[in-house]
């Protein structure tokens, strides 16, 4: 036989340990997982040098941007940055223009995004108007649901309790994730209300804002919900103790939920407020130094279950409104996830299995992406290959995302994204892209 490729060299991540090894792919899924001796003959081979090779990684938390906030980011621009940055498959938020949230708008999404994307995409759904619609979502190939609970974007009444336990029923019969933003829209209205009132623009403002019970209030008005319901609920971005210590509990009691938090929150505290100013706007907020301890140690302890770059995007000028009111909130993160990630295993802070989970295995197990997450005969080949004793600093005016802005541009990091291997064919190649837009595939639940 006559396999399409085969990667000799390689220092494989495969079930925890890192194995020397060779890799045979076959019309993008791996054939094989060897000694180079035992490896069929390819058409085409490609010595990796020792370098580490990792399941490719999955980003379960970013917003694409593309049809009307194009200007931000296109579907080329952000799977370029996503290939740049080592994830092969990223999971894209709803909260777009059009907002996704029928089968129509996904529809017209996945079919727009198809020709041109270079890494495998899933979407993320809003809740529809009329419940009876999310069967017909998911069917479609929506891979789950985003509720934000901070204001209203989809079509389900945040504010009504009985709406929401409604809803979840009816997603908890499909056993899809529902990915919540957990901020309470009527605390973080009132408080904003207030401050607007007294003529409150500055960055310490909107932490006066979004505050702390304002994540927690959200977090166990869902919580209740989940309990009623069974939902499968997925909190995202996590920024504070006393939300990851609710969720926590809750997991002890063998409830339905999952969290993730940001390489932001674990790595930026409100101090650094100071230092990037409206740069680092984000919600929910950077958070005091000790809610970022607490969030260190639920990734120790496992109660985090995945880390999710929240790529956010915005025009240079949306950052730097004269208001914080009207500054728009987020960083992009597809670009400096993994070489940060990678910096702090280099420093022992977290272990390359941690890393290997919170960006791959969990991520495909939480979103039902059964052909991923994992090096394994059989298995989807999308590879991230990195250069794990590379150092550099970051450089944000690099970057293939539109957004060229970073906290993290200047730091000093080690481990390097050298090659992304995506459904079998080579997308990034030592700092350039090398494949054609639309050279990645749609991931509809259920089928990949
Ligand atoms: O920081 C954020 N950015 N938080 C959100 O909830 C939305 C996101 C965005 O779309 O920019
Ligand atoms: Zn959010
Ligand atoms: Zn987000």
């Amino acid at each position: 036989m006559i396999v399409d490729s085969v990667l000799t060299n390689a220092k494989a991540y495969l079930n925890g340990q890192i194995v020397d090894c060779s890799i045979a792919i076959e019309e993008g899924k791996i054939q094989k997982i060897g000694k180079e001796t035992q490896m069929p003959n390819a058409d085409e081979k490609t010595d990796l040098q020792n370098m580490l090779v990792l399941p490719g990684l999955i980003d379960e938390h970013v917003h694409l941007r593309d049809e009307g906030k194009a200007y931000k980011e296109d579907f080329t621009s952000g799977t370029a940055a996503a290939a740049a940055g080592g994830f092969t498959t990223v999971l894209d938020m709803p909260n777009n223009d059009p907002v996704t949230m029928s089968v129509e708008t996904l529809r017209n999404r996945m079919r727009t995004a198809q020709r041109k994307i270079l890494v495998n995409v899933g979407f993320y759904s809003e809740f529809p108007k009329k419940m009876p619609a999310v069967q017909d979502i998911v069917a479609e190939g929506a891979v789950g649901f985003k509720l934000f609970m901070g204001c209203q974007i989809g079509g389900l009444n945040i504010d009504d309790d009985q709406a929401l336990q409604d809803a979840f029923k009816e997603v908890a019969k499909l056993n899809v994730p529902v990915a919540v933003h957990a901020e309470d829209k009527a605390t973080l209205t009132a408080n904003e209300e207030k401050l607007k009132q007294s003529k409150k623009t500055g960055t310490a403002d909107f932490l006066r804002a979004h505050t702390e019970a304002v994540e927690l209030k959200s977090i166990q008005r869902l919580l209740k919900i989940n309990k009623q319901t069974g939902v499968r609920l997925h909190f995202c971005h996590l920024s504070t103790q006393e939300g990851l210590n609710a969720i926590a509990e809750a997991k002890k009691s063998g409830r339905t939920v999952t969290c993730e938090v940001t390489p932001n929150h674990l790595l930026l505290s409100s101090e650094d407020l100071k230092r990037y100013g409206q740069m680092v706007i984000m919600a929910p907020p950077l958070r005091s130094k000790n809610h970022l301890e607490a969030l260190w140690k639920g990734l120790e302890n496992g109660s985090v279950d995945a880390l999710g770059s929240d790529h956010a995007p915005h025009a240079q000028r949306e950052k730097s409104a004269s208001s914080v009111w009207d500054v728009k909130v987020g960083v992009p993160g597809l670009e400096t996830t993994l070489p940060l990630i990678l910096t702090l295993v280099k420093k022992n802070r977290l272990t390359l299995t941690q890393a290997v989970q919170l960006l791959a295995e969990k991520p495909a197990e939480i979103y039902g992406l059964n052909d991923r997450g994992r090096l394994e005969q059989g298995k989807n080949a999308d590879l991230t290959v990195v250069d794990f004793n590379r150092q550099f600093k970051i450089d944000a005016s690099k970057f293939k995302s539109k957004a060229k802005f970073s906290p993290y541009d200047g730091w000093d990091v080690q481990g390097k994204p050298v090659k992304t291997i995506v459904n079998g064919q080579l997308v990034f190649d030592e700092g350039e892209i090398v494949a054609k837009a639309g050279s990645g595939f749609i991931v509809r639940r259920g089928s990949m």
